[in-house]
C-alpha cells in the first residue's frame, strides 16, 4: 500500500470513493465529495493524499486551511476522509492520516482540528480542547492537535466550501 499525493487522473476514483464511504454514514449530507471538489476548484485544497492499494484507490484524505478567532494561525481542517467499505478496519485510514500530518508539518501548518469520532481519532493524540469551539458538532466530536506553538483560542470557520449543498 502506497500513500501519495492525488493527482489529475484519481479525481474520479477519490470522488467515488468518498460518496461510498459516507453513504450509509448517520452524520453525513452525502456532499462530502462536492467539498472536496470545491476546495480543489478554489485552490484550497492544501493536502490531498491518496492510498493506492494495487494500482488502485482506496482511501483518501484532504485538508484545507481553518480560521480561528476570525485569523488565519495556520491551522488547518482534516476531512474528508474515506476508505473504500471493502478496505475499512484493515490500517488504511489510520496510515492516511498519519501521512496527512507528517505532510502538514512539512507545510508548516501549525495544527489540526477536525470533526469526528473520538473512538478512531483519539489514537493520534486528537481531543477535544475548550478554547477552540465550533458550534457545528457536539463538544466531544470537536478535536484538534497542536503541532507547533500553542493552542489558539476561538471560534473555528471551515472553509465555505463545507457549506456547499447537494
Ligand atoms: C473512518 C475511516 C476513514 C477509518 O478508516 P479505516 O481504514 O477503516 O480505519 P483503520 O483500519 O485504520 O482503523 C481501524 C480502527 O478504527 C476504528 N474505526 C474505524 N472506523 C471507525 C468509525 N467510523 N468509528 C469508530 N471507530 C472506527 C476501528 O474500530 C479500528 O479500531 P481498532 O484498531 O481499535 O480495532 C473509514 O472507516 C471510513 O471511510 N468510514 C466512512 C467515512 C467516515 O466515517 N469518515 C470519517 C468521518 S470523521
Amino acid at each position: 500500500m502506497k500513500i501519495r499525493p492525488e493527482s489529475q487522473e484519481d479525481y474520479q476514483a477519490i470522488e467515488e470513493i468518498t460518496r461510498a464511504a459516507f453513504k450509509d454514514h448517520p452524520y453525513s449530507r452525502q456532499t462530502e465529495h462536492l467539498i472536496i471538489r470545491s476546495l480543489r476548484e478554489q485552490g484550497d485544497l492544501a493536502i490531498s493524499l491518496v492510498a493506492e492499494e494495487k494500482g488502485k484507490v482506496a482511501g483518501h484524505i484532504a485538508f484545507s486551511k481553518v480560521i480561528i478567532g476570525e485569523r488565519d494561525q495556520s491551522w488547518y481542517g482534516m476531512g474528508p476522509v474515506s476508505v473504500a467499505p471493502l478496505y475499512q478496519r484493515q490500517g488504511i485510514g489510520s496510515k492516511l492520516v498519519r501521512a496527512g500530518l507528517q505532510a502538514l508539518r512539512q507545510i508548516k501548518g501549525k495544527g489540526c482540528v477536525l470533526v469526528g469520532d473520538p473512538l478512531f481519532y483519539d489514537r493520534f493524540g486528537f481531543k477535544a480542547e475548550s478554547c477552540l469551539t465550533f458550534e457545528h458538532a457536539p463538544k466531544e466530536n470537536f478535536m484538534a492537535l497542536c503541532l507547533q506553538g500553542e493552542l489558539p483560542r476561538g471560534e473555528v470557520l471551515f472553509h465555505q466550501a463545507f457549506a456547499v449543498s447537494s
